[in-house]
């Protein structure tokens, strides 16, 4: 479903060059989750800017259903890729209700704006777990949990085929994580949505998803089935990235950062 070769990206500031995205070549097919993992600052909040069309890649391609999006996407591929961001409240609008937010959408895309627009947002709500009572709530009055429930209900409200999920579930705590994730896993079984799943959680990423590409210093360094990348990394800095998550996870808390 989604084809992306030689993708390249660089930002440019005061001089400075930083070449954030290098050659990636990577395929999600209908209804997969692909995750994403790397550490910190290796480019993958910059690659998932440009597969949502947040920022114009240098060269390469991206195609999304054969496809190729070019330098200005249609407003059903824009619509065919949504993101689900770290922090809600940064990325829901606070003057504006939920019912609202959901709206939104359907203002950019009429033609699947539904005939009662309140009760589809309320239906939307109940899918991520939320009550009708929810949809004129601003997002001050939710929790980061309900708030995050809220981004994918907006998401979800445009129909789109591809979830990109950058850090969705990093900022909430560990019950709450459990609980949006396994709302993810089911509304990409039920709708067979895909998903890209980014995140410096291997633990998420492994509950998740069924492949997983491990990205470091902009490039793709390995990709595979997710118990595969797990079991038998090949690349070395898979295996370094993954003795460093064993490590953390075997030491006391309270020795960490010594
Ligand atoms: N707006 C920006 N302007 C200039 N450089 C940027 C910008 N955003 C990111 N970078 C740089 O691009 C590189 C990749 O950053 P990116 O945010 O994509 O990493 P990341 O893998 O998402 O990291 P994290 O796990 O911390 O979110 C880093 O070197 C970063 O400093
Ligand atoms: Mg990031």
């Amino acid at each position: 479903m989604l084809k992306v070769e030689a993708l390249n990206f660089s930002y440019s500031r005061g001089g400075h060059r930083t070449h954030a995205v290098k050659s990636v070549d990577l395929t999600v097919r209908r209804g997969e989750v692909l995750g994403i993992v790397g550490e910190s600052g290796c480019g993958k909040s910059s690659l998932a800017r440009c597969l949502v069309g947040l920022v114009q890649p240098e060269s390469g391609s991206i195609a999304l259903n054969a496809q190729e999006l070019g330098r200005r996407w249609r407003r059903e591929q824009h619509r065919a890729v949504q993101m689900v961001f770290q922090d809600p409240r940064s990325s829901l609008n606070p003057r504006m209700t939920v019912f609202q937010q959901i709206n939104e959408g359907w203002k950019t895309h009429p033609e699947i704006k539904p005939p009662d627009a309140r009760r589809a947002a309320a239906d939307l709500l109940a899918r991520v777990g939320l009550l009708p009572e929810h949809l004129d709530r601003r997002p001050e009055a939710l929790s980061g949990g309900q708030a995050q429930r809220v981004s994918i209900a907006r998401a979800l409200a445009v129909s789109p085929q591809l979830l990109i999920c950058d850090e969705a579930v990093s900022a909430l705590d560990v019950s709450v994580q459990t609980q949006v994730l396994s709302l993810l896993a089911e509304i990409r079984r039920e709708l067979n949505l895909a998903i890209i799943f980014i995140s410096h959680d291997l633990g998420v990423v492994r509950q998740i998803s069924d492949r997983v590409a491990v990205m470091y210093f902009g490039e793709i360094v390995e990709t595979g089935e997710t118990e595969t990348v797990f079991e038998r990394p090949s690349h070395d800095y898979t295996r370094q990235l993954l003795s460093a998550a064993l490590d953390l996870a075997d030491e006391p808390v309270a020795a960490r950062g010594r």
